[in-house]
């Protein structure tokens, strides 16, 4: 077809090869990071579509520059991102790639856990440092993982399957969401509570709640108070889910006891004082970042961005 598309960003090959077989013109940002705001207006005019990064903020501004375009394929599956309501306001079709990576980021939640919880990246460092002296009792003593409570805020697709893989760890299960999750109910037992319990109880917290309007902030300085200094709080959401300021404070006081982001509330520069924290595993935003996974995430960005320039219905539409 005589179709001209837009990728903001190199992308895994599968997915390149997926848009060239169809499209006449197959342009890809040529520098390894994310456009400018400049960039990106002299980028989409004239484009039948385009392939966005959840680090491309594509607004209004930027969906009026793409003056020809059908619809943008977003290569992550939250799309906070994008205005879709602006989308919705000029007929713009709007796709994510939900399914793909969910594996992937309940999995890094469990490595952020367990480094967290049992000091490894800490105790790593000192063994590199040269500094090790041999065993002693008294060296880095961390949480234990078997039989502790795990609370999980958010059992979408990632926060149940990350609760589901709780099951060889004999974690009595909370959890908090709007709406019951009947399987993990039924199959681990799981308690459904309101989040101030779940934050007061708990031995691990890790949150998979959407970004909307209401899960801005959702922890913050009270919420963090509420966690036992023992606790660990990990994040493979959103950034923006937890004050990141009142993180800082809370671990500097030792409440909760650690915590492993892989998100940031402004990425991509933490708060301040955040990475200088001991008790802070953290991670640059790769809980996706698999080699299969990725390369799924773009082959069903590039499908979905193919049914948009076709007129049909991407598999995963998030808009309208
Ligand atoms: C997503 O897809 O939303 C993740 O944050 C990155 O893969």
């Amino acid at each position: 077809m005589s179709w001209n598309v837009f990728v903001t960003r190199r992308i895994p090959e599968p997915g390149l090869e997926i848009l060239r077989r169809e499209c006449e013109i197959v342009d890809v940002h040529p520098e390894d990071r994310v456009m400018t705001r400049e960039e990106m207006l002299a980028a989409v005019p004239g484009r039948d579509g385009v392939l966005c990064l959840l680090t491309d903020r594509v607004d209004e501004e930027v969906m009026a520059a793409a003056d020809r375009a059908k619809g943008f394929a977003n290569y992550a599956v939250g799309y906070d991102n994008i205005d879709l309501e602006a989308a919705r306001r000029r007929g713009l079709v709007v796709s994510n790639t939900p399914g793909v990576l969910t594996d992937a980021t309940a999995d890094m939640a469990w490595a952020l856990l367990f480094s967290a919880a049992r000091r490894v990246v800490a105790a790593d460092k000192h063994m590199r440092s040269g500094e090790w002296n041999g065993w002693g009792p008294m060296q880095f003593l961390g949480a234990d993982i078997t039989g502790a409570t795990l609370g999980v805020v958010g059992t979408g697709r990632i926060g149940e399957n990350f609760a589901r893989k709780s099951a060889g760890f004999a974690m009595p299960l909370l959890y908090t969401d709007p709406r019951p999750n009947e399987g993990l109910e039924r199959d681990l037992g799981a308690r459904r509570v309101p989040l101030e319990e779940l934050l007061r109880v708990s031995d691990f917290v890790s949150l998979h709640p959407p970004f909307l309007p209401e899960t801005e902030k959702l922890i913050g300085e009270r919420e963090l108070g509420l966690m036992k200094p023992t606790a660990v709080l990990i994040n493979t959401s959103r950034g923006k889910v937890v004050d990141e300021e009142a993180l800082v404070r809370a671990l500097r006081a030792g409440r909760p006891g650690a915590a492993g982001l892989d998100v940031y509330a402004e990425e991509p520069r933490p708060a301040p004082g955040l990475v200088e924290l001991e008790n802070l595993v953290c991670c640059p935003h790769i809980a996706s970042a698999t080699t299969r996974t990725r390369s799924r995430m773009a082959e069903m960005a590039a499908r979905d961005l193919l049914a948009i320039l076709r007129g049909d219905p991407p598999a995963n539409q998030v808009c309208p």
